[in-house]
């Protein structure tokens, strides 16, 4: 029995702060000129105080679960990729089956940079087609403007904040995702990265005067990196799967600039609308570019049954990663009014559940000490 990994959910979610251009040239020496002809970005979102990775993801699970019609507690496996985790651990991705109420599920990081989405799904589909897991919830998830330099202007026009996910169950049906390409480069991690916080230099006095914990970048030598591999990648992934680039019906590359999207298509010969942009409205939200522009393009209704969809990205590692997945779920009816209903209340009663079992442990340690206490009066001594 062959099984094939299918897309049956997806959902998305960007915070309602809108920053423009035009706010960022009162905040630094730009203009929205230059930010638009040099990216093609005109406004990102930004994460209110209260809003964090997890949280965004949890918004986009939650909708991705309904279009999949699937409760979290089929959930067998939980993905978040992401260079923003809420902590170094526990991972973002628990904080989100906890949230969930995803009760059966496992759940893991994965990091990989801006191409993380393509590199998680990769893991989910794989294992998904081996039989180890029935459903899984992949999501690419960032809240970015938290290690943003927002007084450099070299970079803090480029980054916003966002999370999309998909859900993928496993079936026998042909389709779903068909072949994926991942790949890095190690030698060119210094291009774009976050110097502190991690094992090398941990939090200082010295690490925060410096600036280390915001995100540092090469721009040029990036754009030179994603010009060669976007269409390399998306040519090999196609090769894989044993088609061409006639088939594609529509490209999503990750959305970091209009100009490395553009070189892209014209190198592969793909025309201008069979390419999704949304970098527009929400700048580089790395992990989870790719998984919004995926929602977005099908709830527009651009991704019908049986169109081949290819998704590509490159970024931090480097990394860089292709999807080619032949879609067969269609725009699903929207659910009835007690079901939606069901669905809400499910998720306050994950929130009462995982409250109980933090009440029990606490119960459980305070226990724990008392009888150790009447064990160490009872003991001889
Ligand atoms: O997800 C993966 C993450 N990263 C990327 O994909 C980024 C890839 N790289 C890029 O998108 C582009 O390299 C950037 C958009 C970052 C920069 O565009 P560029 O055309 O490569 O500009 P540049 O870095 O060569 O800078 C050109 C000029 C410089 O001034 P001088 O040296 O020519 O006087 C910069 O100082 O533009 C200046 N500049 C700005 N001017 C106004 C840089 N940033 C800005 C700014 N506003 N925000």
């Amino acid at each position: 029995m062959t099984l094939h990994a299918h897309v049956v959910g997806w959902g998305k979610y960007v915070p309602r702060r809108v920053l423009t251009n035009d706010d960022l040239s009162r905040m630094v020496e730009t203009s929205d000129e230059w930010i638009r002809t040099r990216t093609g970005i005109r406004e990102r979102r930004l994460a209110d105080e209260g809003e964090t990775t997890a949280t965004m993801a949890v918004e986009a699970a939650r909708q991705a679960l309904e279009v999949a019609r699937i409760s979290p507690a089929q959930l067998d496996l939980i993905i978040v990729a992401t260079v923003t985790p809420d902590h170094l651990f526990p991972a973002t991705a628990c904080l989100v089956q906890d949230a969930l109420g995803a009760t059966h599920a496992a759940a893991f990081d994965l990091s990989a940079g801006c191409s993380g989405f393509i590199y998680a799904l990769s893991v989910a589909a794989h294992l998904l087609e081996a039989g180890a897991f029935q459903t899984a919830l992949v999501i690419g998830a960032e809240t970015l403007s938290r290690i943003t330099d927002w007084s450099d202007r070299a970079t803090c026009v480029l980054f916003g904040d966002g999370a999309g996910a998909v859900v993928l169950q496993a079936g026998e049906n042909e389709g779903g995702v068909l072949a994926t390409v991942l790949g890095a480069d190690g030698s060119g991690g210094d291009l774009l990265m976050l110097p502190a916080g991690g094992s090398r230099w941990p939090a200082s006095h010295r690490t925060v005067a410096e600036g280390l914990h915001y995100l540092r970048m090469q721009g040029r030598e990036v754009f030179r990196f994603a010009v060669r591999k976007m269409p390399a990648t998306t040519r090999k992934v196609l090769e894989r799967a044993g088609l061409t680039l006639d088939d594609v019906g529509l490209l999503i590359p990750h959305q970091a600039n209009q100009r490395i999207i553009d070189a892209a298509a014209r190198a592969l010969g793909i025309p201008e609308d069979a390419v999704y942009v949304n970098l527009d409205r929400y700048g580089n939200t790395s992990a989870a570019s790719i998984p919004i522009a995926l929602c977005e393009a099908a709830e527009e209704g651009r991704i019908q049954p049986g169109d081949l969809v290819v998704c590509v990205g490159f970024g931090a590692g480097l990394t860089w990663g292709a999807a080619a997945i032949r879609w067969t779920r269609p725009q699903p009816l929207p659910l009835p009014r007690y079901q939606r209903l069901l669905r809400r209340l499910y998720y306050p009663l994950a929130a009462f559940r995982s409250w109980l079992r933090r009440l029990g442990r606490r119960l459980a340690a305070l226990w724990s000490r008392i009888a150790g206490e009447e064990n160490g009066k009872n003991s001889p001594s």
